[in-house]
């Protein structure tokens, strides 16, 4: 309800500078425990729905996708929202500043953005400190993090695997699970890494720096048939636990749009199909995290009766605003009940 006021005048801004706005709202909250707890309980109000996965215990399914919070600055604001996990990230080894602005897009019509962020953040080093900080202060949420680990710009593609590598090597200890993304269309050649060999060096490398920690692997929407098969085949091969599916769409190809990577509702029905593709390939041997679209009850349960253990979502929480999280564990939760048999 006090979204729906306060949209119009958020929507007057441009879209990178509310984001930033909601980011400095959400790291205030997260510097204040007792705030946080109240705005879970109070207002929030999510209900427990909990999953296991990854060898981790979900409050409930779904998280905040990469890109959101890429350096790390309000975890426990994102628990005080009612989210079951988040994935922080994506972060390179070293920082940068990603593209130049504007790079974000709002499409209300569709309920969608464009964006070519080019993973702008802080930097592996940095961020570590950020969640030093945090967890000295005992102000790590009780929700699974996830970290997002990605290739700097200038890193040529053969040397691709040595940045994940790197990333995932500092990062790990403060992790509960790495993702490695190969699927941002928004740095030059990053996708062309979604092929067997060198998923299979990234997985292996990555898995290597960061022994006792699950790995995932995102994918872009586009990836499908024998090229899914053979990237889903060497990620399994080197050890991978979880595949998030799906990344934004890329724009490139799409004349009169701003070019960059599409999110929100456009994105789902494709996202969904390549949940259900997926798991028609690896059965339950990974958990399949399912992303694109998700703004209602019926976009989250789509995710779900395709076979997803877990979901993600990003664009659904600019358009139905912070609570978007809270209500939909609620409407898991209530259409489990109605549907338990009765004893
Ligand atoms: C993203 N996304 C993203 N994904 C990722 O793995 N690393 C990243 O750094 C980012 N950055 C990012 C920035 C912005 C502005 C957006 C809108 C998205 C993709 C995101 O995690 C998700 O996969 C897609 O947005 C699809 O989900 P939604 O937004 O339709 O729920």
């Amino acid at each position: 309800m006090l979204y729906r006021a306060l949209r119009p005048l958020l929507f007057q801004l441009d879209p990178e500078r509310a984001h930033r706005i909601a980011l400095r709202a959400m790291s205030s909250l997260a510097r204040r425990p007792g705030l946080a707890r109240f705005v879970h309980r109070t207002l929030a109000r999510p209900a427990r729905f909990p999953v296991e996965a990854l060898g981790l215990c979900f409050p409930n399914p779904i998280g905040l996708a990469a890109g959101f919070d890429k350096d790390g600055e309000a975890p426990l604001a994102w628990w005080a929202l009612g989210f079951g996990f988040i994935e922080l990230g994506t972060v390179t080894p070293r920082p940068q500043p990603g593209n130049p602005r504007p790079r974000m897009f709002r499409d209300p019509a569709r309920g969608a953005l464009i964006n070519r962020m080019g993973f702008n953040n802080i930097g592996a080093d940095e961020v570590v400190a950020r969640l030093d900080e945090m967890e000295r202060a005992g102000r790590r949420p009780p929700i699974p993090i996830g970290i997002s680990v990605g290739k700097n710009k200038d890193t040529p593609l053969e040397r691709a695997a040595d940045d994940y590598r790197d990333a995932a090597a500092v990062l790990a200890p403060h992790a509960d699970f790495l993702t490695i993304n190969v699927s941002s269309p928004n740095t030059p050649g990053l996708r062309e890494l979604q092929q067997a060999e060198s998923i299979h060096a990234i997985v292996a490398s990555v898995r290597i720096a960061a022994p006792a920690k699950p790995v995932l692997i995102k994918i872009a929407p586009e990836l499908s048939g024998e090229p899914l098969k053979e990237v889903l085949d060497a990620a399994l091969a080197a050890g991978v636990s979880g595949v998030i599916a799906t990344n934004t769409l890329s724009t490139a190809e799409t004349p009169g749009v701003e070019p960059g990577g599409l999110s929100g509702r456009p994105l789902h029905a494709t996202a969904v199909a390549r949940v259900r593709e997926i798991i028609a390939r690896v059965g339950s041997a990974v958990a399949v995290i399912g992303c694109g679209g998700i703004d209602d009850a019926d976009s989250c349960r789509a995710f779900l009766d395709a076979g997803a253990r877990l979901v993600q979502l990003y664009t659904g929480l600019v358009y139905r605003g912070p609570f978007l999280a809270a209500r939909l564990s609620r409407a898991l939760a209530m259409s489990e009940t109605q549907s338990a048999p009765p004893h």
